[in-house]
């Protein structure tokens, strides 16, 4: 059992608590303790750039997709949003999840949170805030594109993204793989395994060209060790006004030797 050590300073220990991330005594919950640990190395990810909108706005919005409980949501609030400036706005199909956020954030009184019911792309129209950053963590298959749709649409000017499993393209791969057996490369991918993981990691690939192609600036590296969590890809964009010249290309190149030029409309926008 680990305890309140590992909390920070300006934890609120009653919202770890409702999070069940706490035990009443104090203690932490082993099974949530995994959780928040990812959610802390996030955190440190993403505290100098919630320092840096602090500096140049009076107001910023974040914008949280698939938030689930809202563990992410919560935790920057509590650790930086409460004593400074800005808003957490967060996104979710799933009602009950939606709702106990809500009277979460209701009992903590950490007003300049939001919580809205909806999926990912029907939310574009039902948030009026500008929208400066977007997170997504582990948002199930294709919610991670929506939400680079979301941010590119609203100009939002850092991502950070750790993508889940995502089923689609290992899905065009594994129906074009018999046409693809005649040449070698497909030994890649021929066996299920590879299918999946080779899929997954084509998609995040292309996701990076798309940012890229659209003029964002990207550092990719992991969360945190692989004993953490199996999902642990970070991906962090940053609009700096500059597109990769060859970006389009290469998404095209990618798709024509792994057989997926029906993705072609999904990452070249
Ligand atoms: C694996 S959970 C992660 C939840 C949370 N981000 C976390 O890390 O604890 C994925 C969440 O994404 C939500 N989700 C999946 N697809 C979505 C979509 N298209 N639009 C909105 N929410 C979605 C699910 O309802 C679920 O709560």
């Amino acid at each position: 059992m680990q305890t309140l050590d590992e909390m920070k300073p300006q934890q609120s220990p009653e919202l770890l608590k409702s999070l069940h991330i706490l035990t009443r005594d104090g203690k932490i919950n082993q099974d949530s303790r995994r959780k928040l640990k990812q959610v802390y190395h996030l955190y440190n990810f993403i505290e100098p750039t919630l320092e840096k909108l602090n500096q140049e706005k009076e107001y910023y919005s974040i914008v949280d997709h698939g938030c689930g409980k809202s563990y992410l949501g919560f935790i920057l609030y509590d650790l930086f949003i409460k004593q400074n400036f800005g808003k957490v706005i967060g996104i979710d199909t799933r009602q009950e999840l939606v709702e106990g956020a809500k009277k979460l954030a209701s009992k903590l009184k950490f007003d300049r949170m939001e919580f809205i019911n909806s999926s990912i792309a029907d939310a574009e129209n039902l948030i009026d805030d500008h929208v400066d950053m977007v997170t997504a963590l582990h948002a199930c298959d294709t919610a991670t594109d929506d939400a680079i749709y979301f941010g590119l649409k609203r100009k939002a000017k850092y991502f950070f993204l750790i993508p889940c499993c995502q089923a689609e393209v290992s899905r065009v791969m594994k129906k074009n793989k018999s046409a693809s057996l005649k040449d070698s490369i497909t030994e890649l991918w021929r066996h299920p395994i590879h299918t999946r993981e080779l899929g997954s990691h084509l998609t995040n690939v292309l996701r990076c060209l798309l940012l890229e192609s659209q003029g964002y600036k990207l550092t990719v590296t992991e969360l945190v060790g692989w004993e953490h969590s199996m999902k642990n890809e970070l991906i962090i964009a940053e609009n700096i006004g500059i597109k990769k010249g060859n970006a389009k290309e290469r998404i095209q190149e990618i798709l024509k030797v792994f057989n997926l030029q029906e993705l072609e409309p999904k990452f070249i926008i």
